[in-house]
């Protein structure tokens, strides 16, 4: 139905656009961690990742929905669910378990390698690397 696929579009939509600003700010709070940035403590900073993360999973299941595709019909799914748990993982590590530097900076940089793998996966739909993004 037209409605159906206008309804994917703009929910496919709010999920890139919601994926584009995770990661982006995501890399820049790694920028302002590295140097102790003031920026980095201010409430819209700690507030508004939680909101666009939310938004971004919200879009995440309504599409799945939508398109019928479950992480258990389609492994390519699964795998980038699991991989956004350990991106939540190594951003709590990055942003507020780890005391020492070096072990924040490892994680943030982890962090965006397990980004990137789920955009890969994303547009392949594959759970191997086999092409570049
Ligand atoms: C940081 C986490 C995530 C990133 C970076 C991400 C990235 C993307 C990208 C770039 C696309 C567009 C792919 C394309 O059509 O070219 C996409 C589509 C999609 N994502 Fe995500 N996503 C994330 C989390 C999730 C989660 C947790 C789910 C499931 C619960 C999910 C479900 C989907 C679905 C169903 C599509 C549409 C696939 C299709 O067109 O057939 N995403 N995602």
């Amino acid at each position: 139905m037209i409605f159906d696929s206008t309804l994917i579009h703009l929910i496919k939509s709010i999920h890139i656009a919601t994926v584009v600003l995770s990661g982006m700010g995501f890399f820049v709070r790694g920028l302002w961690m590295m140097n102790q940035s003031a920026l980095r403590n201010h409430p819209l900073v700690k507030i508004a990742p939680h909101v666009n993360d939310t938004l971004l999973l919200v879009s995440a299941i309504t599409l799945a929905y939508l398109l019928k595709i479950s992480p258990i019909t389609h492994a390519w799914l699964a795998a980038k669910i699991i991989a956004l748990i350990l991106y939540i993982l190594l951003g709590m590590v990055a942003f507020r378990f780890a005391r020492k530097q070096s072990v924040r900076v490892m994680a943030w940089i982890a962090a965006m390698f397990t980004f990137a793998y789920i955009v890969n996966t994303a547009i392949h739909k594959q759970i191997w690397i086999s092409h570049l993004v």
